[in-house]
């Protein structure tokens, strides 16, 4: 793909999603049916699947030959990232969207080929669109933000839900290493913030890869560094660990988590 229609994809993508934002907002402004799904954890409504319908029906007008992977399944199963495929998290924090009405995003991921083209992440109530274009930058609404700086895990804020604690009690050490640790219920936001610098890493053990797919986008162009628990790079076609950081916060949280495993 040339470089003229990889900006015309991260265009399209960015005006969409701020046209599903807008559609968010007016169905919130009337009632909608939530369903439980495997779990009290994880809960859909007709929000979701509204917001994941109307992606489909633009793509599959605009570029029939794309493939789209969305959580809420309207669209193709994907097994590979042959041609170009969107990666789809209507809404990212659904639990956040129902019990609290923000802290919820909208999340794209757009690969060719299985090389990234552009990432988008909104936070809707708070009106903060993070997007990166590949190997051409990174933003925040219209500003263009910096690659990361450099930063000690003294001085980092890491994030992940409370339950990997008891997954993992290595996860201990980093609650004492770092400054702090914060828990947002939305991956796509949370992985946003590692790429502006708001906290230095998001972890977690069970994720899809419409949770990861936009994230990882604005994460690559800011320098950070993201693989699964094992250090592999993502396949964005089955669910995974993850750790997404700044590239030393990484490094340091890999030491910190494998001098745990020596002394066990
Ligand atoms: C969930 C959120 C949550 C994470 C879950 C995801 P959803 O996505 O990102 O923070 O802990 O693993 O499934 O279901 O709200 O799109
Ligand atoms: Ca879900
Ligand atoms: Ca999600
Ligand atoms: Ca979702």
């Amino acid at each position: 793909m040339n470089r003229e229609n990889r900006r015309n994809l991260y265009d399209t993508a960015v005006k969409w999603t701020k046209e599903a934002g807008l559609h968010i907002r007016e169905k919130m402004a009337n009632t909608y049916n939530v369903d439980t799904k495997a779990h009290q954890h994880d809960l859909v409504t007709d929000v979701d699947r509204s917001v994941e319908q109307f992606f489909r029906d633009k793509v599959k007008e605009t570029y029939p030959d794309h493939r789209i992977m969305g959580e809420e399944g309207l669209g193709e199963d994907v097994h590979d990232l042959n041609g170009t495929v969107w990666i789809i998290d209507p809404i990212d924090g659904t639990v956040n969207f129902v019990h609290q009405g923000c802290y919820f995003a909208v999340s794209i991921g757009i690969f060719h080929d299985g090389e990234p083209v552009a990432g988008v992440v909104f936070d809707v109530m708070s009106d903060e669109l993070f997007s990166a274009l590949a190997g051409e930058g990174l933003w925040l609404n219209e500003q263009s933000l910096p690659r990361l700086a450099e930063k000690a895990i003294e001085e980092s804020l890491l994030s992940f839900n409370s339950g990997w604690l008891m997954k993992d009690r290595r996860l201990e050490e980093l609650v004492n290493q770092s400054r702090g640790i914060r828990s947002y219920g939305a991956a796509a936001l949370e992985m946003a913030y590692v790429a502006c610098g708001r906290i230095e890493a998001y972890i977690s053990f069970n994720l899809a890869p419409w949770d990861v797919a936009g994230g990882y986008v604005l994460i690559r162009e800011a320098g950070g560094t993201v693989s699964n628990f094992k250090g592999n790079p993502l396949t964005f076609l089955k669910k995974d660990t993850l750790l997404a950081a700044n590239a030393n916060v990484y490094t340091e949280i890999t030491e910190i988590l494998d001098g745990m495993d020596q002394q066990n």
